[in-house]
């Protein structure tokens, strides 16, 4: 697997050391919110479950997959939910987790419905920010790194639904995009 990377991007150590900071700050925040951990598959599975053993706080977990309509590499803004949520996020502080925004429009309708559904609180930790691609005016409340417009897999990233379980963030090489 690790032959079709072109370049390393992040490190897991760089990764890792990202992921504790962020849960720091979010121990700091949410302290005595016991907020609901919102998981959205599955690209964001690695960073959830390694963001909240970095938060020393009561939290619940759940998680959510959506997928979006239009084709394979542009998201059309217009979602479907393959699995909703099991509890009600009303009154709760929501905290949704994701592996990267891109134009930000899977992101912008799941922030509508969850204020929809009158949640006390709604914001959003990403591990990537992609922001030259972003076509709303959405911004993460809290962001692990910037990256180039590349097309990046790995820590639960994936080209089709390949490199997921990659340790790091990297980009592939272009013939495995060809063949
Ligand atoms: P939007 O455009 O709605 O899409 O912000 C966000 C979703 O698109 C996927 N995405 C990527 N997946 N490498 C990937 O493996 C990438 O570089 C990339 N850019 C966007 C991802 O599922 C994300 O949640
Ligand atoms: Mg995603």
């Amino acid at each position: 697997m690790q032959e079709d990377i072109r370049e390393v991007l992040l490190s897991q150590e760089a990764i890792r050391e990202k992921v504790q900071e962020l849960g720091q700050k979010l121990t700091q925040d949410y302290r005595d919110l016991n907020p609901l951990c919102i998981c959205v598959l599955k690209g964001a599975f690695p960073f959830m479950s390694d963001l909240v053993r970095f938060m020393d706080i009561h939290l619940e977990t759940d998680f959510m997959a959506v997928s979006s309509y239009g084709d394979s590499t542009q998201s059309s803004g217009v979602v479907r939910i393959v699995k909703d949520l099991d509890a009600s996020v009303e009154g709760r502080h929501v905290l949704v987790v994701e592996d990267i925004i891109d134009s930000g429009l899977t992101l912008s309708y799941l922030l509508e419905l969850l204020r929809g559904r009158n949640a006390a609180s709604v914001k959003v930790v990403t591990l990537l920010d992609k922001p030259a691609r972003r076509t709303t005016g959405l911004k993460p409340d809290y962001s692990g790194f910037e990256v180039p417009d590349a097309f990046v897999v790995g820590y639960g990233l994936d080209y089709a639904e390949k490199y997921r379980n990659l340790p790091y963030i990297g980009v592939l090489k272009e013939e495995v995009y060809s063949d």
